[in-house]
């Protein structure tokens, strides 16, 4: 990790909510727009700028979905498993795009070149089912779609890689 992720920013970031009660959210919604995850390297320096426990500031952070403790996939695809995109077959594109972009249980490839978050209804079920390819939504996806969707990906990879 470059040395400004725990360095400098962070300690000027620190500073700024240093002492303050209720601001752990903020300040890990801080640090993940700033370098797409929380380090876990950040979970000392965070307990002691808000004088917690180190276990409970790790515990918060676990327990939000929202939050990345490794860094982001180079293509991230946010798959809706709602109940209309789900009853709409969504969780067999699911599989497909896994098998092909070899992602794993843990919902990232090896190279962690491709990654699948699921989300819950995303509020546009007339669109249904739909996911979001490197947050450019995609909707009314079938199965015929997914060999597009997955050149997609990989050109979109190849692209972040140069
Ligand atoms: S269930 Fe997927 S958008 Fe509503």
């Amino acid at each position: 990790m470059p040395e400004s992720r725990t360095g400098e920013g962070l300690e000027s970031l620190l500073r700024e909510f240093q002492g303050r009660k209720g601001v752990l959210l903020e300040v890990f919604h801080r640090i993940q727009d700033a370098y797409g995850y929380v380090p876990p390297e950040t979970i000392e320096p965070i307990a002691k700028a808000l004088h917690m426990h180190s276990p409970t500031v790790y515990g918060t952070l676990t327990f939000y979905t929202e939050f990345r403790t490794a860094p982001p996939p180079d293509v991230q695809i946010n798959m809706c498993l709602g109940p209309t995109c789900h009853e709409r077959g969504a969780e067999v594109i699911k599989q497909i795009l896994e098998h092909h972009l070899d992602i794993a249980s843990n919902g990232s490839s090896p190279d962690n070149a491709y990654g699948i978050h699921v989300v819950q209804c995303a509020g546009h079920c007339h669109m249904a089912p739909l996911l979001y390819l490197n947050g450019e939504v995609r909707g009314r996806v079938d199965v015929g779609d997914t060999r597009r969707l997955i050149e997609e990906a990989r050109r979109q990879a190849e692209t972040a890689n140069q």
